[in-house]
């Protein structure tokens, strides 16, 4: 079932019921004023920081769900109703939901009112701007009161929601025509104060939560607007808010544009004030100014899809594929930069109040956005090494205001230390910029430790190779990809973090799927150093390389599929030998990927576990699932059978077999596979899949699972980078290398062939993949050895594959 459908076109999602089984958000901004939008509304803004600096207060697991966020009310004689349905939830005769992006349009009809409300964040502003046109499309003359509201959160997330003894007594606004000025704790150290404007005389306001609703009212039906007033309320303490009201009489046929306007701003300290504890509000009227109209504001939209037109241009397809094809060009790679603008921090399942930047997944969501914005990559790749330690081992992850290694964490992923590799070698195949490896990069963020950041990248491959166990594997630490295969952590304690509490340190147990790592990286290091003319150090790596391939077959390999770990008391993890858990996917991807044991044995894995891991969303992450909980294995026996790491979905590693199965050259195979969980693919399975249709979530319940098929914790996964990299590189097959673009697409047999348009290095390639017998590739009409396509200063090049 569907509950609204891709509108190509405009690159919008259109959402045609307000019930979806989970609120489908959006997120708007890019730069520094950020907001997640439901498509009933909901949803929260913050600047920079979803802890430190949040705008609007938002509750993860209220009842009703999704309370909050945009708190519009059109009041028309004795009915009260909202745009996009919540909050007041009255029954609409039109509902739409339009989510573009960066942008959301709710789409309201009721009585013979229509009500359009845009919202948006425009760039290089700090506020979110809501456009709100209201028609009369009824035959007689209406007179409506219109509230648009904004519930304030006390800046510090997590203090907001227990420090309650101090924050029902700090609250404090101010008002000042049609803005509310939201100022709690600027009298003292803040310097920043929120605000929320409309572009018209008000004819009402309140800024007291309790009297807007009244008692033991929610925010579906306040009081103030069954009243069809407002109080003027003066927040004092409690919980401060921002409603405004706006009186409108309109003619038939007669409309009306209101510009609601939720901003932030700074002071210097020195300027903060203009009387005793008053604002000083220059910033505000400033950007207001900016937003007045609505010709600005239409401005500032066609800004703001010009540059996604912009962006988006830089990698298209045309295929026979519709649902492929709105995977690649427009919602895989709007996920890729949400996931470059939130790493982990912000969504409807990410609270922002926890995990800061984590080491791997920065460095693997880079794989997804490289192409988008190489420059930002190019600093993300320096912050990140900048948490390295000397040893070559790094904290896990870091905080982005600061750019400091999170303490609490720690260090001990063993894993972590490679993906360096991967994301650095991505950004200079992409680019060409080999003078990043030059770049003065710190350990631990320390002044004065300075080396080239070719250092980190020699010290994370040294960091493995010094790092094995009994059987000449990579040493796990506490845990690899997979965070809650614990094996050294034997945690006994509720509540205890099952990666950090460590009493048994082992020393022993040891990863097969960092050796897949070091495998397919350790080459890529290798290649790397010969290139920058380091052949002595690229000999060296290709033996240690050698080796642990080496190790691999002789302990990793388990008759028909790659084993997963080797326990703290050497016990083989993910072999026929085991009760439970007897295949892993994370081997079957990363070593065939990286191609140990050439193609046979590549092709027996991934049969392997197409057989036992295999379902309609995809492939599981291990059978048969834990069905009780060993201290030494860790949290992945913690979750239920089905769920999360033991035994869901886990789409993030999905795609790394759909790039295993293009590894054996199996185009069928790999695409089945791609198919099965692409977002646009399951979209008439919603009810069972029950995430948005548009975006990957990181879950997908598995057969052991109660609700088999249902996906959880949308958006922000690193799925999305890997699926691009698996669609695009893998069965498109256009991978940019170092002297050029590789074109090698590893199609299933239905695809006749695509085009394809890719901006590289500064050149348009136009590529069209065909069917026939005149196997190859001709770049501008020469025919070329090979599948790389030379550098080249034109600024168009135009390819022509045949397979
Ligand atoms: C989750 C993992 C996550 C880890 C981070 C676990 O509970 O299942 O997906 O990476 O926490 O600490
Ligand atoms: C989510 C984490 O963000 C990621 O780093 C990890 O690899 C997966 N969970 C698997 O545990």
């Amino acid at each position: 079932m569907k509950y609204g459908y891709f509108d190509d076109l405009a690159r919008e999602y259109v959402i045609t019921r307000p019930d979806t089984p989970l609120p489908w958000i959006n997120y708007l901004g890019s730069d520094g004023f950020f907001s997640l939008v439901s498509n009933t509304g909901g949803g929260y803004s913050f600047y920079k920081d979803a802890k430190l600096r949040r705008i609007t207060r938002f509750r993860y697991n209220n009842v009703p769900a999704d309370e909050g966020g945009r708190l519009f009310y059109i009041c028309d004689k004795d009915t009260v109703w909202s745009p996009a349905y919540r909050p007041v939830r009255t029954p609409l005769d039109q509902y739409r939901c339009r989510h573009g992006l960066g942008y959301t349009v709710f789409e309201g009809k009721k009585n013979g009112v229509s009500a359009s409300l845009t919202v948006t964040v425009p760039m290089h502003c700090d506020m979110e701007v809501q456009k709100l046109v209201i028609r009369n499309d009824s035959k007689e003359e209406k007179t409506l009161s219109v509230y648009g509201g904004a519930e304030w959160c006390l800046w510090n997330a997590v203090d907001d929601s227990t420090n309650f003894q101090r924050n029902w007594n700090i609250g404090e606004v101010e008002v000042e025509g049609g803005t509310v000025y939201h100022k709690t704790e600027y009298r003292e150290r803040r310097n920043h104060y929120a605000f929320y404007s409309v572009n018209a005389p008000a004819d009402g306001f309140d800024t007291n939560r309790d009297a807007f609703l009244g008692q033991f009212r929610g925010w579906n039906e306040p009081l103030a607007v069954e009243k069809r007033t407002s109080f003027g309320s003066i927040a004092a303490g409690w919980a401060p808010v921002a409603v405004l009201r706006v009186d409108l009489t309109l003619l038939p046929g007669e409309s009306r544009t209101l510009l609601f306007r939720l901003g932030y701003a700074e002071n210097p300290e020195e300027k903060k004030f203009t009387a005793l504890n008053v604002i000083n509000k220059e910033k505000a009227h400033a950007m207001l100014a900016a937003f007045e109209t609505e010709a600005q504001f239409d401005a500032a939209l066609k800004e703001l899809r010009a540059y996604w037109e912009g962006l988006l241009s830089r990698f298209t397809v045309k295929s026979s594929e519709e649902k492929l094809d709105r995977m690649v060009n427009i919602w895989n790679q709007y996920q890729c930069m949400v996931t470059f603008n939130m790493s982990r921090s912000a969504s409807y399942y990410e609270s922002g109040t926890g995990r800061g930047m984590g080491f791997r997944d920065s460095c693997q969501d880079l794989l997804g956005f490289v192409h988008l914005i190489p420059e930002r990559a190019r600093e993300r790749i320096l912050d990140i090494a900048s948490i390295q330690f000397a040893d070559g081992s790094t904290y896990h992850q870091y905080q982005p205001l600061t750019k400091r290694g999170n303490a609490d964490v720690g260090s001990g992923f063993n894993d972590d230390p490679l993906w360096l590799i991967a994301c650095t070698c991505a950004y200079i195949r992409e680019t060409g910029d080999f003078s990043i490896l030059d770049e003065p990069t710190p350990f631990n963020n320390e002044a004065g430790t300075e080396v080239p950041l070719l250092e980190h990248l020699r010290r994370s491959a040294g960091y493995t190779i010094s790092h094995r166990g009994p059987h000449g594997l990579p040493l796990i630490g506490r845990a690899d990809w997979n965070d809650c295969l614990n094996l050294n952590c034997f945690s006994r304690e509720p509540g205890e973090s099952f990666q950090t509490c460590s009493n048994f340190e082992s020393g022993k147990a040891e990863s097969v799927f960092i050796a897949g790592m070091f495998v397919k990286y350790g080459q890529e290091y290798a290649d790397l150093c010969e290139r920058i003319g380091l052949k002595e150090e690229a000999a060296a790596v290709r033996l240690a390389v050698s080796d642990m391939e080496k190790a691999v077959l002789a302990h990793g390999w388990d008759g028909e599929w790659f084993r997963r770990a080797y326990d703290a008391f050497e016990r083989p993890i993910g072999s026929r030998q085991n009760e439970e858990g007897q295949i892993f996917i994370e081997p079957q991807g990363f070593c065939v990927m990286a191609g140990i044991g050439g193609p046979d044995y590549g092709r027996k894995a991934l049969r392997s576990a197409e057989e036992r891991l295999g379902n309609e969303f995809g492939i599981e992450l291990l059978a048969p699932c834990y069905t009780e909980y060993h201290d030494y294995l860790g949290e992945i026996s913690s979750y239920p059978p089905g769920y999360k790491e033991n035994g869901s979905v886990f789409c993030h590693n999905n795609p790394w077999i759909t790039l295993a199965w293009c590894k054996v050259r199996d185009g069928n195979a790999a695409f089945d596979l791609y198919r099965r969980n692409a977002p646009a693919y399951i979209e008439d399975k919603s009810e069972i899949h029950r995430t948005e249709p548009y975006c990957y979530s990181q879950t997908i319940a598995g057969r052991a699972a109660r609700t088999y098929g249902e996906a959880k914790n949308s958006w922000l996964t690193g799925t999305a980078a890997w699926s691009f990299a698996a669609v695009s590189q893998g069965i498109l097959g256009v991978r940019p290398d170092y002297d050029g673009l590789t074109v090698d697409p590893c199609l299933p047999d239905f695809m006749d062939g695509c085009r394809i348009s890719r901006l590289f290095r500064g050149t348009r390639y136009e590529i069209t993949v065909r069917r026939g017998d005149d196997k190859g590739l001709t770049a501008d009409g020469k025919k070329l050895d090979g599948c790389t396509i030379p550098l080249t200063d034109a600024p168009v090049c135009s390819v022509l594959v045949t397979i």
